[in-house]
């Protein structure tokens, strides 16, 4: 039983409200539902394990007199995995109240806190033959390893988007591009926020099953964050907790308003899609508007605003059907308060940066409304500055 995305958002807000908001929350969405989806989550956000030994932890969840119980296997060389059934085999028992769990995963990002679980070993009695006879042959270091392991999936995980974007598969760092430094200093103030987040190009292209690669480098570095792809291809098979898809094409401005208008608005929508440069421009002047206040509007690999085979342009001045031409006509949107008798359109009004990297572009949205100084300072001086009225 999956939770849907509104559910996943309502207990997201709810973990960084009041316990009775919480409370009320997982009533709404049923502990049964709120189990399996921290469950999942805990697991997606573990680190890779370093035991040497395989080891099976028993995660029990508590809720209004409820017990829920997992297991959960850790092995060196191998992401954590959910087992099946409930196997008598772990050595190991978490204990967590489920509304405590869920403030842990969802509410604001802290340090990880003492005092969050309850604790055991499994061993009826302990004894040194006990140990050493048994499957772990006296490998003790490998429990406290899985034990961090899990534990390590209860709090919001790393932060580096390098390291994420290896870890999950994508490109955006390492081999062809350098993008992910651009994104942490400009996406970092967000990373603790419930971001909607919005990527055009899930990957793998026709093949139903395979993509999805940063849409989940993006889920694990906003843990509160709510991800959405947009493919020509469809790819629900990929559709998990906090993750959806959504077939459509990026050059079809009818699709993309109802799109928006259904899924919209979003902190950060990302075009890493077919990159073709009439694509680029449809799918910005159409979804520019579903942008929040304080977010960014990024397109990857302008290089082909350079490429005929993308529709770009080998001339030495990019021409405004390119995307690179399309980045230097928004420079002087952002200054039309400065050029007189010039009212500016809806996207000159909430341009507020316009930051080029190498082959990456992040657009700022914001109210673009101060106030020009070209105008005020013409009025002041009659025909040069140096004669002021
Ligand atoms: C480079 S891959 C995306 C990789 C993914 N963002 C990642 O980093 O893991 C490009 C994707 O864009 C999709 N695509 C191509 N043309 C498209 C269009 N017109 N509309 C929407 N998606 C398109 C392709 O099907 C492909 O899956």
């Amino acid at each position: 039983m999956q939770v849907t995305m509104e559910q996943a958002e309502l207990l997201i807000l709810a973990a960084g409200g009041r316990e009775t908001e919480l409370a009320a929350a997982i009533e709404e969405v049923g502990a049964k539902a709120v189990c399996s989806l921290a469950v999942e989550e805990l697991v997606f956000r573990c680190r890779l394990p370093s035991n040497k030994t395989h080891v099976h932890v028993r995660l029990d969840l508590l809720h209004g007199g409820e017990r829920f119980t997992h297991t959960i296997g850790v092995q060196a060389g191998r992401p954590v995995t959910l087992v099946e059934g409930e196997p008598d085999t772990a050595i190991f028992l978490l204990e967590f109240e489920l509304a405590e769990l869920v403030r842990s995963l969802y509410g604001p990002l802290r340090e990880r806190r003492p005092g969050t679980h309850r604790s055991r070993l499994l061993v009826e009695r302990p004894t040194a033959k006990a140990l050493y006879d048994g499957p772990l042959r006296g490998d003790w270091y490998s429990v406290g390893r899985a034990v961090d392991t899990v534990l390590s999936g209860c709090s919001a995980g790393p932060s580096d988007l390098g390291e994420l974007s290896v870890r999950h598969g994508t490109d955006k760092w390492g081999t062809w591009h350098w993008y992910t430094p651009h994104y942490e200093r400009h996406l970092r103030a967000l990373r603790g926020e419930p971001v909607r987040l919005l990527e055009i190009g899930i990957g793998g292209y026709d093949d139903p099953g395979l993509g999805g690669w940063s849409l989940k480098m993006w889920k694990a570095y906003f843990p509160r964050g709510l991800m959405t792809g947009l493919d020509v291809f469809a790819k629900h098979g990929l559709d998990e907790p906090r993750l959806r898809t959504v077939r459509g094409d990026q050059n079809d401005p009818g699709f993309l308003r109802a799109f928006g208008e259904e899924h919209g608005p979003f902190d950060v929508i990302v075009d890493d899609g077919s990159h073709v440069n009439e694509h680029i421009l449809t799918s910005f002047e159409a979804l520019f508007r579903y942008v929040r206040p304080g977010g960014f509007y990024i397109i990857e690999d302008i290089w082909t605003a350079y490429c005929t085979k993308f529709g770009g342009d080998e001339s030495p001045v990019s021409p405004p059907t390119t995307s690179i031409g399309m980045l230097q006509a928004l420079l002087d949107k952002l200054h039309y308060q400065e050029r007189p008798g010039e009212a500016g359109d809806d996207i000159a009004q909430s341009v507020v940066g316009v930051h080029v990297y190498h082959n990456i572009a992040f657009i700022e949205k914001g109210h673009n409304a101060e106030g020009g100084i070209a105008p005020a300072v013409s009025q002041l001086f009659e025909s040069s500055p140096s004669t002021p009225r």
